[in-house]
């Protein structure tokens, strides 16, 4: 079997006592929300959640906070494509074009439009960051690209080449918003390369950012 990558600041971070309950409180629930149901969905949103607990912590984030989003970033990953659609039509999440064609990005809208009434004590920057760890955004925060980061190179994910690419700006502790970068182009590289559909939106906030870094 192929060397599980693995990735730690060595940091480690001592929670408050309210923190870890409300930590423990969503690791109960998502287990019990899919861990039978979806085994690999499961240990897949664990890894987030301590890939970006780890990264939190290197580049000065709330570790709380990325812990938070990685546990719940995939919550609606469980229902059916039809399911998200019928979801995101309820919260009202419309991305300008037909559902179809994004069923794949409503996931995190989803999840966050729903969750934050679940979980009324989370800070919001928790959900913005599920909301746009599928889509991304072209003014993402710290803690934004530490969830899409983590959740595009967890240990469970193969190690192709994009992949181990921004796993080794992320050893080598290169600036978050270049981490960033590497796995938001990369991701829109895959789109074209396997000829799917690209999102308008996506392409928007690829040239924003392509603009951005070249000031
Ligand atoms: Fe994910």
């Amino acid at each position: 079997m192929a060397e599980m990558w693995s990735w730690k600041s060595g940091v480690k971070h001592k929670y408050s006592k309210a923190e870890r309950t409300i930590l423990e409180t969503l690791e109960r629930d998502l287990s019990k929300h899919m861990e039978k149901s979806k085994p690999g969905r499961y240990a897949h949103s664990l890894s987030v959640a301590r890939t970006a607990e780890q990264m939190a912590l290197a580049y000065d984030v709330d570790p709380f906070c990325a812990l938070a989003a990685g546990v719940l970033h995939d919550w609606d990953k469980v229902l059916s494509r039809e399911q998200q659609i019928e979801k995101a039509k309820e919260y009202r999440i419309d991305l300008g074009v037909s559902y179809d064609l994004v069923q794949p990005l409503l996931h995190g809208m989803t999840a966050a439009a729903s969750l934050r009434e679940v979980y009324p004590k989370l800070p919001t920057q928790v959900w913005q960051a599920i909301a746009r760890h599928t889509l991304g955004a072209a003014d993402m925060t710290p803690l934004d690209m530490v969830v899409f980061v983590a959740d595009g190179i967890e240990p469970r994910r193969k190690s192709v080449p994009a992949i181990v690419a921004t796993r080794t700006l992320v050893e080598e502790h290169a600036k978050l918003d270049d981490i960033y970068w590497s796995s938001f182009y990369q991701g829109v590289a895959y789109v074209v390369e396997t000829q799917r559909y690209l999102y308008p939106g996506t392409l928007d906030i690829y040239n924003e950012l392509v603009l951005a870094r070249k000031r």
